[in-house]
């Protein structure tokens, strides 16, 4: 999903904020995060904004580090971030947080943040990309309001897996809290992102298009969820999936095992023969079978489109000779 992310459209000025923040921490009855940002990362720019939604009843402060200059990963403006978040601790009452995107990634992250004082940290906001181009009207933006648009913000579902890469990441090696959000949009992804070290999840694009009775269709997934995996809370699935990893990288990249075919299964619809990058699986004698060649890299599985069992499997390689069958229907008779 794309929108033009202009500063007017996306952000409030500071008077209506600090209105928004009180409203809601009177009618809401939970705890109020406000969402500051500035144009430049000197602290004082910051400090007036984060006074008033700390006055008004915010309980956490999330810096937006949306409309900083670039590159901010760059030494200077890691050091001036860092000095930021000091800058704000030291001066407010309430926890102040960053809220980091992909231009801070997520092993770098974790190492400049880990000793900052920031309460938690969130992640991840959407993305600068160019617009999408209309490629049959001499190359200007698809977006008719805004021709010479160059950039816009990309966010949505496809940000998921980039999101998860940051609560595992952040989760093994930050002592903050995550808030963790981005492509999240069910109940279920919460707790993939909970499962993964998230404290608290976020939800943006799904409330935005789903209206914010999404928020109770997502909470009774995730209830759903719990009750029906004996959970008695959230907290016991807090980072369960981690605990469940093999920590080895060496035996994950090592793991000696292939896929394997059912034949009872397969169709012959040919995508994972199709595919260019391996000769580890072939058609041989009109049936699919796998070779010795096989590194059980997941490709061809991933591309099997049988349902609701894929017919293609890993399973522990027993190497043969080569020539003769690995199948998932031999392997069991
Ligand atoms: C219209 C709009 C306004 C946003 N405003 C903010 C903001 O003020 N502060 C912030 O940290 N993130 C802001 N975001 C980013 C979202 O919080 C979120 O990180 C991003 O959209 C990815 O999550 P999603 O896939 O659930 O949308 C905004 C996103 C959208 C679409
Ligand atoms: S698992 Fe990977 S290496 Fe093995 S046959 Fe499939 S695509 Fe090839
Ligand atoms: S992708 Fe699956 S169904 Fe298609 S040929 Fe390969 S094993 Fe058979």
């Amino acid at each position: 999903m794309w929108a033009l992310s202009t500063f007017r459209r996306e952000t409030l000025t500071v008077e209506r904020g600090e209105k928004l923040v009180a409203g809601a921490a009177r009618e809401a009855g939970i705890p109020i995060i406000a969402s500051v940002g500035a144009l430049t990362m000197d602290p004082e720019a910051w400090l007036p904004a984060c006074l008033a939604v700390q006055a008004a009843g915010a309980r956490l402060v999330q810096l937006d580090l949306f409309y900083l200059p670039q590159p901010r990963c760059s030494p200077d403006n890691v050091r001036k971030l860092l000095d930021l978040i000091g800058f704000l601790a030291d001066r407010l009452d309430i926890p102040v947080a960053p809220k980091l995107n992909i231009d801070l990634p997520a092993h770098y992250a974790a190492e400049i943040l880990a000793g900052a004082p920031a309460a938690a940290i969130f992640a991840i906001d959407s993305v600068r990309v160019p617009v999408p181009i209309d490629l049959t009207t001499g190359m200007t933006s698809r977006f008719i309001h805004a021709p010479n648009a160059g950039d816009c913000s990309l966010f949505g579902e496809w940000q998921k897996p980039l999101s998860l890469q940051y609560a595992k990441i952040l989760a093994e090696r930050v002592p903050q809290a995550l808030c963790i959000g981005g492509g999240l949009m069910t109940g279920i992804d919460a707790i993939e992102a909970i499962a993964l070290g998230a404290t608290t999840v976020q939800f943006a694009t799904a409330v935005i298009r789903g209206g914010f009775t999404k928020i109770r269709s997502i909470i009774s997934e995730m209830t759903h969820y719990l009750d029906s995996h004996g959970h008695s809370g959230i907290s016991e699935v807090r980072g369960l999936a981690l605990e469940r990893f093999v920590v080895d990288e060496r035996r994950i990249l090592f793991r000696d095992v292939r896929a394997a075919v059912d034949h009872t299964i397969c169709t012959m619809c040919g995508r994972c023969t199709n595919q260019t990058f391996c000769s580890g699986i072939k058609v041989v004698m009109e049936r699919v079978e796998v070779l010795n060649t096989c590194d059980g890299c997941g490709m061809c599985i991933a591309a099997c489109p049988t349902k609701p069992v894929k017919s293609l499997s890993l399973v522990p390689a027993v190497r043969r000779q080569e020539g003769e069958r690995n199948s998932a229907t031999e392997s069991r008779e």
